[in-house]
């Protein structure tokens, strides 16, 4: 099955809003890498817009691995954090 989703990624600040739509294949993962410098607030939303029944896993990483934030099976999702370090945040999608 495919799942498609649009996500969202707004960047407080000198900041950047970023809508983007992800297809995850059946037990497929999907990751994205965004830049954020420290103090920076974020928020992440997410919302499966194919099907019913469709379950979406997210996990959110800082530039150290450190988990942030994680849900499974969610068909809507809404995360704020900010930034502890400048750094690489990585976002990743699951379909399993
Ligand atoms: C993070 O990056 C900004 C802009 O490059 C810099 O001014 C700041 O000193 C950096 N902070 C740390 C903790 O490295």
């Amino acid at each position: 099955m495919l799942v498609l989703l649009v996500l969202l990624l707004l960047v407080l600040g000198p900041g950047v809003a970023s809508e983007i739509t992800l297809e995850l294949p059946d037990n497929a993962k999907q990751c994205f890498y965004e830049d954020i410098m420290q103090g920076t607030k974020c928020t992440l939303e997410f919302q499966v817009i194919t099907g019913g029944h469709y379950d979406v896993g997210c996990r959110l990483e800082d530039p150290d691995v450190n988990v942030l934030h994680k849900e499974m099976k969610k068909q809507y999702d809404s995360f704020t954090f900010t930034a502890s370090k400048n750094g690489t945040y990585k976002f990743c999608f699951s379909n399993e």
